[in-house]
């Protein structure tokens, strides 16, 4: 059976006991900050078990894409683990619980999969009496195989948890360790855990405090690689067809045989689990950087490319890979074959980055090697070793391969503990922003007839929220947050702000200063009651902010032309990244590998501008997803759109899948401007343009600095540019002849000097003081002088800049009477609290007292007399 059949097979085994199957979520989850990505198929779902919202049904069915990186470091070691996978899962959320749970799952298995029921094995918790029951005397399993554990218990961070039950293939003692106690639980590879069925009862808060749930309810979840795995009598997940063509490549690639050392294995594993998670990351929309999610894909990344090194493979190969990948997975997920030119550019990219920091890495570490030996250090200390991986991206055990090969080690308890505080760094922003989102508890509301309504001007107050609690009434100066029947306020969403306004009650109202989104779709209102007292279940008025509304469905339209006209001009590639919509700028950041450059620019701008001028209708329709794909429209990586979506369309020119708010033809946008574009990483860009009022600011704004300009000058401002070339020109004239000058008076001043010369023994002494902008200067000027002394000495200071510089030089012939112009300097500079130094013929050194500069050059006077004198 391959995965695809597997895949299917149990999702139309759910659905045929009435559950409702959905598509797998997004890697990024919504609207939870406790988690950086999903890592198992109940995660989407986390509302739906505390009960704060309705499901659309109460049982469903997925196969959802996981990435979990604990077991990192095990990938490629054991059979098993994996950063990236699918889990099977079956959901019920206060419907059916243990007795059809274990029921189902063991119809599955063994009669839908035929496993044979003498290999398998079941556990439970330690006190779940009623499990037992059910699977002793229910399901027939004898009860030698029914095993207790203590940390039968599955949790994910804050949110619902339960005790489990876990249900086990014996894969045959072939497979296992030899130990003697070697059994269900055991770590090596005999006995493998496939399905894990969690009795959610509990809600764990951040402080780890357990509150029983109201209802009782069911969280599956079984390792889709692991069955494919036994199904199809493979010694690894690493050999089922969904991931062994990513094996075989890579064999090619490095020219390498799978199964001949244990070693190479190792890293054709790595590299194929590796590409499957990276692949994924991006499709979904994270792109690799150093923190959180970007980071993880980063790592990930790393990882691979460290073990393609191992297999000998010198260039970039990780992008190749993505068209495997995509095969593997072009039933459950086509959008990746879509996305195949995208994903391969950021990966290229990054591997190419990650080259470079190898390098640097490997130099940093070869200076702390060399370091080690000379004072025979042998460990190396762990904040080194957490550096390079923070900052090189240095995995620590490449670090300890490298040591090793020098006889070295490093210590691994104070890398960890570094680790750990980058940890815990981690988890408190983590947390920060956990106590900033509040989902109230909104079961009591049937949210499905709840809606969004462009036109309504009344509505009904159907719940209202103080400090997260529901309540009937609030009154002046609270803050509230406002859920009515229909709204009119556009909820923040699609890039685009939230709307405000006021909400006009019988005898209070509220001022809106945010509209926002519950993931389910629910529209609330944030703001204060700023007159009398509003109670739920009142009449209200509506009123947003219609020219702030306007202008930012001037610039949101003006979003998807620019698009459109991006695609056009940049080409197909270009994909929107990002964007943010808000009443007096747009910015928009999109994938593009290269510098825009001006003229590119410039025709972005006019395809725009002329379709703003053809005043095109904009319409807005609500159709399938399928026949907006049909239709050509654009939409984005990653978004999870219902059954039906609605496509925003300017004439041909663009068509787009989008929630927001739009003018109704494309005249009303006024004139568009660009008016900033950037780099913002690895392959991204921004741009940011103003509409209507905006660029009418925008033009008033830079109409006033020109006119400021044009009036310093006395000129009109469109003679500035031609005025400003003159004026260039004319301060390059005075600058060569300020250069003239200053020679000049260098000149000058060496000849003055010369005239004090004095003779000290035969020698002749020259000091003083001149005027030089910088050391380069006084040199020159001392060079001068020199160069007219036969048997001399030099020592000039000068002021520059609140500090002391000196130059001394001596001829040949006086060096060899013992003049050294190194140990002149130093004494000088000392006497104005500086220092400095060198050769006996030339030195230079400075000080910070100015003020000492005619002391300083005495005391080289008197260096000078003892030098010849010795
Ligand atoms: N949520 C459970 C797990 O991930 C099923 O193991």
């Amino acid at each position: 059976m391959t995965g695809n059949e597997l895949r299917k097979k149990f999702l139309q085994f759910f659905a045929s006991k009435d559950h409702l199957i959905l598509p797998s979520a997004p890697l990024i989850p919504e609207n939870d900050p406790t988690l950086l990505l999903i890592g198992a198929g109940m995660a989407p779902f986390k509302p739906f078990f505390t009960g704060k919202m309705k499901p659309p049904h109460l049982r469903i069915s997925t196969s959802q894409k996981c990435v979990r990186t604990g077991d990192i470091e095990n990938v490629g070691r054991t059979a098993r683990h994996h950063t990236f996978f699918e889990m099977l899962g079956n959901f019920s959320f206060g419907d059916y619980f243990k007795k059809e749970a274990i029921g189902w799952a063991w119809e599955f298995i063994t009669q839908e999969l035929t496993l044979p029921v003498d290999k398998l094995w079941v556990t439970i918790h330690t006190k779940d009496d009623e499990a037992y029951d059910i699977w002793k005397n229910d399901i027939g399993v004898s009860p030698e195989r029914i095993i207790r554990l203590e940390d039968n218990f599955w949790e994910i961070g804050p949110g619902p948890c339960g005790p489990c039950s876990e249900i086990y293939v014996d894969l045959g003692e072939d497979r296992g360790c030899g130990n003697p106690d070697c059994g269900v639980g055991c770590n090596c590879d005999r006995f493998l855990e496939i399905w894990n069925l969690v009795f959610t009862q509990y809600d764990r808060d951040e402080a780890g405090n357990y509150t029983p749930l109201a209802k009782k309810n069911i969280d599956t979840g079984a390792g889709l690689e692991r069955i494919a795995s036994v199904l199809q009598n493979k010694k690894s997940n690493f050999e089922t067809d969904l991931l062994f063509p990513l094996i075989e490549q890579t064999a090619k690639l490095a020219g390498v045989t799978y199964g001949q050392s244990a070693k190479t294995d190792v890293s054709l594993k790595v590299i194929a689990d590796h590409a499957r998670s990276v692949t994924v990351m991006i499709v979904d929309g994270i792109l690799p950087s150093n923190e959180g999610r970007g980071y993880v894909e980063r790592r990930v990344l790393r990882r691979a490319v460290r073990h393609g090194r191992l297999l000998g493979i010198n260039k970039p190969f990780m992008a190749d890979l993505v068209d495997v990948v995509a095969a593997i997975f072009s039933e459950p997920y086509p959008y990746i074959a879509e996305k195949k030119a995208y994903i391969k550019r950021i990966i290229l990219q990054e591997e190419e980055r990650f080259g470079e920091t190898l390098a640097q890495g490997m130099e940093l570490l070869n200076t702390h090697i060399q370091n080690m030996k000379q004072n025979q250090v042998k460990v190396l200390d762990g904040e080194i070793v957490f550096r390079l991986y923070d900052t090189f991206g240095f995995p620590w055990e490449l670090t300890q391969e490298i040591l090793t090969e020098h006889d070295l080690s490093l210590d691994k308890t104070t890398f960890d503990q570094a680790m750990d505080k980058q940890r815990e760094r981690a988890r408190a922003a983590r947390q920060e922003q956990a106590e900033k989102v509040i989902i109230p508890d909104l079961s009591q509301l049937v949210t499905q007839e709840l809606g969004y309504d462009e036109k309504a001007d009344t509505a009904e107050i159907v719940l209202i929220l103080k400090d997260g609690q529901v309540v009937e009434s609030a009154v002046q100066d609270e803050d509230v947050a406002v859920i009515m029947n229909v709204t009119s306020f556009y909820a923040e969403g699609g890039g685009q702000v939230g709307d405000i306004g006021r909400i006009t009650a019988p005898a209070g109202q509220i001022t809106v200063v945010n509209t926002k989104k519950l993931p389910d779709g629910t529209i609330y209102h944030i703001g204060h009651v700023s007159a009398g007292t509003v109670k739920t279940g009142e009449p209200v008025k509506l009123l947003i902010d219609a020219a702030r509304h306007r202008d930012t469905a001037r610039n949101h339209t003006a979003t998807h032309l620019l698009h459109a006209a991006l695609k056009q001009v940049l080409g197909s590639h270009v994909n929107q990244a990002g964007s943010l919509v808000t009443q007096e700028r747009l910015r928009f950041d999109f994938s593009h590998f290269a510098q825009v450059t001006e003229e590119e620019l410039a025709q972005v701008e006019s395809i725009v501008n002329q379709v703003i001028l053809a005043g095109i209708p904009v319409g807005i329709i609500e159709t399938t997803q399928e026949t907006a794909k049909e239709m050509g429209a654009m939409a984005l990586f990653g978004e999870k759109y219902g059954e039906r979506v609605r496509v925003v369309i300017a004439g041909d020119f663009s068509k787009e899948l989008c929630g927001g708010s739009h003018v109704s033809h494309t005249g009303e946008i006024g004139l568009f401007k660009i008016i900033g574009e950037a780099g913002i990483g690895s392959g991204l860009r921004r741009i940011e343009a103003v509409t209507g009022q905006g660029t009418v600011n925008y033009v008033k704004q830079l109409d006033d600095v020109m006119a400021k300009a044009a009036r310093l000058l006395k000129i009109r401002p469109d003679a500035l540019a031609n005025r400003l070339e003159a004026v260039l020109a004319h301060v390059k004239d005075l600058e060569k002849e300020l250069t003239l000058a200053n020679a000049k008076l260098a000149r000058n001043q060496v000849q003055e000097l010369l005239n004090t010369v004095s003779d000290v023994n035969g020698i002749q002494v020259v000091t003083g003081q001149v005027s030089a902008a910088d050391m380069d200067d006084l040199r020159s000027i001392a060079d001068m002088a020199k160069d007219r002394l036969d048997s001399g000495v030099v020592v000039f200071g000068a002021v520059s800049n609140e500090k002391v510089n000196f130059v001394a030089m001596a001829t040949k012939k006086a060096v060899e009477r013992g003049i050294h112009a190194g140990a002149i300097v130093k004494a000088a500079a000392q006497m104005a609290g500086g220092g400095g130094g060198g050769r006996p013929d030339m030195a230079q050194a400075g000080g910070r007292q100015p003020e000492k500069i005619a002391a300083a050059l005495d005391k080289a006077k008197e260096i000078i007399k003892n030098q010849i004198n010795k």
